[in-house]
């Protein structure tokens, strides 16, 4: 597969007659992927059944006439007004009860049977036109599901579709009661109709009923993902994508990918940095203009795994965006290093957004590749040079990292419904393992908890609900925890108690949550933060806390952490497993990432300064390829 560049573009936003000098530009920038589409329902069918199609055929003519490949978006993340009038109630309602406005996007709830009958018929009348086009070589869904906090919708159209996927998933009142725990104060129910949504409620919600809820909110995004899938297949042979978000969990991606064929995502490093990762003052301001140096790189793990291994970057932020709190520009070399970045964990396309900086909207202030009166805005330059690279670099085949992490979105759920420590997040956990990890100079592969691993000299398995199967018998290294394995599917505490591992003789007997300001301090110097737990069994005691408790366990391989490790506490405790595993590693300075292809080692330095490591020397915002042969 030749990797290659493209862009988003809204021919909608622009004269007819300007078309064919941006495609032509287009092509001269060496881009050869073009994102259309997934906005322009209003113009596509500007009332009920008055559809106006021709000028995006004129359109796709023109991009694919100049040498474009075209990805054609379904309208669906933007109903326009009269849909809303038709069906007045389709608007997602949020916890407080309150339906969402018409004015923005994704103003839609996924339970929503008449909002999901018109998804599937402007799909089909697009589909039907567009399938055969010869320009048209792949094709989106929606856009960005779950983006907006749009996933979960308190309607009554999720209460009674909720109602129904309890009755399938528990058949009879008196399952659901005993798997929930219903007795506790007197929450029994005896028809499927008494359910209501886990909203409004005096105090908390059941946590069971709340992760049922989640869990059946993922299944209708998969399910209106689906009935756009079902009727483009009978269309096209051209791959299915979706763009994902970067953390967004509030569905399963992995279902979702199921029935796509190639996954892709959003990815603004520097918007991300400022509006959605954890880290101090300084951190952000080191990394002001680059974004956070393992962010992208956890997302392109990530989405290689939904995607199965066919992965793109559908949105690569060019410049400043206009949605952080704070949207700074990229460092020269930025657009050029995410780029590659993408291309090293195995990306086949990276979409700059957008073309051209549209003046008017919501929008406006965000950058294109070219400023709002067409001429060129900085990244062009760069987004050239890669071109002009890509062309003369051979390709890098992805290969099997030797390291994985296990992310699961069930566990995400889980903790957001019983959290038991305001700081305890899954993504974040995830996250800073992934960090830990990346700072020893490793790859990782992000996989499922079902995935096989085989393979893998290092499992990490970080928070999640349940002990995956596949580590009852894995024989490798293993760090297992915290919180793994801690409850049943239903979220009630499994007897016997976690984390159930089969050949680890280890409980954990009790656990506590602890506050920013407080750390369990660690024999070796290290610290625990936020979680901590107190082990028992006869497992060997691998490092015990200053007082004396076990803090990580093991029989054999298997490993498991008591406490959610500061950062270079993470650092250490997996050099030594990876160590034992027999796995290289280097302590990488601050800012400096290695990834590993099958041929090529790519080194990106997200430093805002040069940086000499090994003899090598990369200046700020720069990356070097080297030969592995
Ligand atoms: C993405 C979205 C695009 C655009 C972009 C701005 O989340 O898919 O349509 O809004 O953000 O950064």
């Amino acid at each position: 597969m030749k990797r290659a560049l493209g862009v988003c573009y809204y021919p909608e936003h622009w004269p007819e007659d300007r078309w064919a000098i941006d495609a032509a530009q287009m092509v001269e920038t060496g881009l050869t992927w073009v994102r259309i589409g997934e906005f322009a329902w209003s113009r596509l069918e500007p009332s009920e059944g008055d559809f106006q199609l021709d000028w995006l055929a004129r359109a796709i003519d023109v991009l694919g006439a100049a040498g474009l490949q075209v990805i054609l978006g379904t309208p669906t993340a933007t109903p326009p007004h009269w849909v809303l009038e038709k069906h007045p109630d389709m608007l997602a309602v949020d916890a407080e009860g309150r339906a969402r406005g018409f004015g923005s996007r994704r103003h839609y709830c996924f339970s929503h049977e008449g909002f999901y009958q018109e998804s599937r018929r402007i799909t089909r009348i697009l589909a039907e036109r567009f399938g055969k086009n010869p320009y048209v070589v792949a094709w989106q869904t929606d856009n960005e599901y779950g983006c907006h906090e749009t996933t979960v919708s308190y309607s009554n159209a999720a209460r009674t579709a909720f109602q129904d996927w309890c009755a399938q998933r528990y058949q009879s009142t008196d399952a659901l009661n005993r798997a929930w725990g219903n007795i506790f104060w007197s929450m029994e129910y005896d028809r499927f109709d008494q359910i209501g949504l886990p909203n409004l409620t005096v105090t908390e919600p059941n946590p069971a009923h709340v992760l049922a809820f989640r869990r059946f909110s993922s299944d209708q995004v998969v399910r209106f993902n689906r009935g756009q899938t079902e009727i483009l297949r009978q269309h096209t042979n051209a791959p299915l994508i979706h763009n994902y978000m970067g953390r967004v969990t509030d569905f399963d991606h992995y279902d979702v990918g199921a029935d796509l064929d190639i996954a892709s995502w959003d990815s603004y490093p520097i918007g991300f940095l400022s509006d959605r990762l954890e880290g101090t003052p300084e951190h952000k301001a080191h990394y002001l203009r680059q974004g956070d140096p393992d962010m992208q790189a956890f997302h392109h793990d990530l989405y290689r795994t939904v995607g199965k291994n066919r992965w793109w970057v559908m949105e690569q932020q060019p410049g400043p965006v206009n949605w952080a709190p704070y949207n700074p520009a990229p460092l020269p070399g930025m657009a050029r290093l995410w780029a590659w970045e993408a291309f090293a964990h195995g990306a086949e396309a990276v979409l700059y957004f957008r073309w051209r900086q549209a003046p008017f909207a919501q929008e406006q202030m965000h950058a294109g590749l070219l400023r709002p009166d067409a001429e060129s805005a900085p990244a062009l330059t760069e987004v050239r040079q890669v071109a002009t690279e890509l062309a003369t670099m051979p390709e890098v085949g992805t290969t099997k990292a030797r390291v994985a992490l296990i992310f699961d979105y069930v566990s995400c759920w889980a903790w957001e419904a019983q959290p038991q420590g305001a700081d305890f997040d899954m993504f974040r956990l995830a996250f800073e393992t992934y960090r830990a990890a990346r700072r020893l100079g490793l790859s990782l592969d992000i996989i499922a908890p079902h995935a096989y691993l085989r393979g893998y000299d290092l499992v990490l398995a970080p928070g999640l609900l349940e002990t995956p199967e596949t580590l009852q018998n894995f024989k490798g290294m293993a760090l297992i925890g915290p919180r793994t394995g801690s409850k049943t599917a239903e979220l009630c505490i499994p007897l016997p108690m976690g984390p159930n591992i089969k050949d680890l003789n280890c409980t954990v007997s009790r656990v506590e949550s602890i506050p920013p300001t407080t750390r369990i301090a660690l024999e070796n110097g290290g610290t625990f933060l936020h979680w901590f737990e107190e082990l028992d069994g006869t497992a060997d005691i691998t490092l015990r806390t200053k007082d004396g408790k076990p803090a990580i366990m093991h029989t054999d391989g298997l490993h498991y952490i008591a406490g959610w490790p500061e950062a270079d506490t993470y650092v250490e405790i997996l050099e030594g497993l990876a160590t034992t595993a027999g796995i290289p590693t280097q302590r990488l300075p601050d800012g400096l990432r290695v990834r590993d292809s099958e041929t090529h080692r790519f080194w990106f330095n997200y430093n805002p300064s040069e940086i000499t490591y090994q003899g090598k020397t990369l200046k700020a915002a720069d990356l070097l390829i080297e030969d592995l042969a």
